[in-house]
């Protein structure tokens, strides 16, 4: 079991957002699983994403990794409030849905942090131990046109994160975690962690975990490396060109991910003794229980797929359980 602040994910083991945790069929055949401790919806804004044919996914002919062009999910929140209020109020499980937000401003964040709350409100979630709703606010998906993953420059994050940081002040009960982008280089890390170390609340870090990471952007297949791709004659395996790459051709990057901000918040060389109860959960190219287990090894609380959910169902989690 991993405790996240207030939620407990038993067994250690998610979904991790994605197109595959779309709508209430997928959050309720995911809930339904025996195998997941938890469930993370796909990730909302508060209008809903303007989705159209050029967002799409495509799965690698060579290894079990994906290559995708989506942006957010086409749902608002307020649909996603309705799809979780009813999946919880149908179950007495102590098993979370963590909702994926984001937003490129302070004011729409706050607005939808607060429908959140009002949810837990309405669902007696601010008195229940453990909590059922988390937030996870994503900072990192590559596909935005013009809008570059906040997660890559946290100094200009700070305003949501002051707004994060708001509501925890007013509900300590509240869960909330963000989803990275992949790192390369050494200070990418300590930026964050120090950006972070300064928005404490009464001594406790707002943030309680991160899931890391998110796709690596840019990356570029041809059709020729991808089964069905969009059609015979396109140039390219995404009509965007480039988007999100997923899957084993991740992983070793998401283990050093995890790797590292473990050795930062708790290793012998740990710098920032405030923000050393923030637990990550390593998501990237976890297709068998051999990557499940490196990234436990690596420092993960609990681990997420996408791509081996995507490719596999739900019975994804069973196979990494078994
Ligand atoms: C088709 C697809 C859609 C995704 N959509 C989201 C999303 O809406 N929000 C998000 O935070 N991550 C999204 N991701 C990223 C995954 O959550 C995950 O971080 C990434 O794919 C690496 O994990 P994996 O190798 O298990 O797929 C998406 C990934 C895929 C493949």
């Amino acid at each position: 079991m991993a405790t996240l602040h207030s939620i407990q994910i038993s067994p250690p083991l998610l979904n991790s957002s994605c197109a595959w945790s779309s709508n209430l069929r997928d959050l309720q055949e995911l809930y339904d699983s025996p195998f997941t401790g938890a469930i993370t919806t796909r990730t909302a804004t508060i209008a809903g994403f303007n989705q159209d044919e050029s967002h799409t996914v495509v799965f690698s002919n060579s290894s079990l990794s994906a290559l995708n062009s989506y942006g957010y999910s086409p749902h608002p929140l307020s649909e996603y409030l309705g799809w979780v209020k009813q999946i919880l109020q149908g179950s007495t499980s102590d098993k979370p849905v963590i909702i994926s937000i984001t937003s490129p401003n302070a004011d729409g964040l706050e607005s939808m942090v607060s429908s959140i709350q009002e949810l837990r409100r309405e669902l007696g979630d601010l008195e229940r131990t453990p909590s059922r709703i988390a937030i996870e606010l994503n900072t990192s998906c590559p596909n935005i046109r013009h809008a570059s993953p906040s997660g890559y420059s946290f100094v200009h994050l700070l305003p949501l994160l002051k707004t994060l940081s708001t509501a925890f002040e007013a509900d300590q009960t509240l869960t909330i975690g963000l989803k990275l982008p992949p790192y390369v280089y050494r200070e990418q890390f300590v930026d964050a962690l120090q950006v972070l170390s300064g928005i404490m609340v009464s001594s406790r870090s707002p943030i309680s975990f991160f899931a890391c990471t998110n796709t690596l952007g840019s990356s570029l297949l041809f059709p020729e490396q991808v089964v069905a791709a969009q059609s015979a004659d396109s140039q390219f395996a995404v009509p965007s060109a480039t988007g999100g790459l997923s899957g084993e051709s991740v992983h070793a990057l998401a283990l050093g991910n995890v790797y590292t901000f473990t050795q930062l918040l708790r290793g012998p060389e740990a710098r920032f003794p405030s923000l050393s109860k923030i637990k990550i959960i390593g998501v990237g190219g976890v297709t068998s229980k051999e990557a499940m287990e490196r990234m436990r090894k690596a420092g993960a609380g609990a681990v997420a797929c996408a791509t081996f959910y995507g490719k596999e169902g739900v019975r994804a989690f069973e196979l990494l359980s078994s």
